[in-house]
């Protein structure tokens, strides 16, 4: 071969190349798209990706990754209606002065249902930053904390009148350790306010640590509410309890 046919050859070696590395970068852009797209449709496939997480940095990282569609998503694909609901349970037994911890405050979904209620002092703790962040938007707060359910939570001990938490005690998220903390940085005499599945009531060691905590006369029973379905659109079958205690010591 003389050296012209190899100098055409060697160009459509390297057209050849060239195209090769287009048609990837094609393929790979049309497949992280086709991901957003069925990520952005498929909604409970989310709520799963979130509630498979291996441990509570991974568990961050997605919240942070969902944090600025979850407010859309829980109301349009699911019909979340736990905030308002333990809210006015929080209402009926405290004044809009007490200070209250919105404990895995999420984007700030109860803390705006307590603002409407007229309450003022609140702070928001949660292990996402991206989910604080869009809590912190609501305006609703007057402190946001990253903190973990289950490990120490830097406040004084009976620092305030009552903790909220809803749609955080549940698998994968904080277990019923996360009691003994919350207990500490309530007031004797103040109120534990949170959601529980019917479910992880029964299996996850929450009624045992509940009932435990009560014959140790750590605190008592103000109500529990009726069974009511949190999410009527995506999952009309899950059942939720809110449960409302008196911190006694
Ligand atoms: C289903 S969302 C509920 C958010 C909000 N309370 C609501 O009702 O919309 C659960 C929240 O709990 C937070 N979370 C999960 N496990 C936690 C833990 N161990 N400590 C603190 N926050 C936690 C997540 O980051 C997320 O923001």
């Amino acid at each position: 071969m003389n050296g012209k046919w190899l100098k055409v050859l060697g160009r459509l070696v390297g057209m050849k190349n060239v195209l090769a590395v287009v048609v990837i970068n094609i393929k790979n852009a049309m497949v992280q798209v086709i991901g957003e797209f069925l990520m952005d449709t498929n909604n409970e496939d989310r709520v799963k990706w979130v509630y498979s997480s291996k441990n509570n940095s991974e568990l961050s990282e997605r919240y942070d990754e969902w944090a600025k569609d979850y407010d859309n998503d829980l109301s349009e694909f699911f019909g979340w209606i736990a905030p308002q609901t333990a809210a006015g349970y929080l209402a009926k037994h405290l004044d809009t002065q007490s200070e209250v911890l919105d404990a895995g405050a999420g984007t700030g979904l109860v803390g705006h249902a307590l603002s409407e209620l007229g309450f003022k002092n609140l702070t928001a703790m949660d292990l996402s930053m991206g989910m604080l962040k869009e809590a912190e938007s609501k305006n609703v707060y007057k402190k946001l904390d990253q903190m973990v359910l289950g490990e120490f939570l830097d406040y004084p001990a009976g620092y305030f009148d009552a903790v909220i938490s809803v749609g955080v005690m549940t698998n994968g998220h904080a277990g019923p350790g996360s009691f003994d903390e919350l207990v500490r940085v309530t007031k004797p005499q103040g109120v534990i306010v949170f959601t529980l599945k019917t479910d992880v009531y029964l299996e996850n060691g929450f009624k045992q640590k509940m009932e435990q905590l009560e014959s140790d006369k750590v605190w008592e029973i103000l109500e529990v509410s009726d069974e009511f379905h949190p999410l009527p659109i995506g999952e009309p079958e899950v059942l939720h309890k809110v449960w409302i205690y008196k911190v006694l010591k």
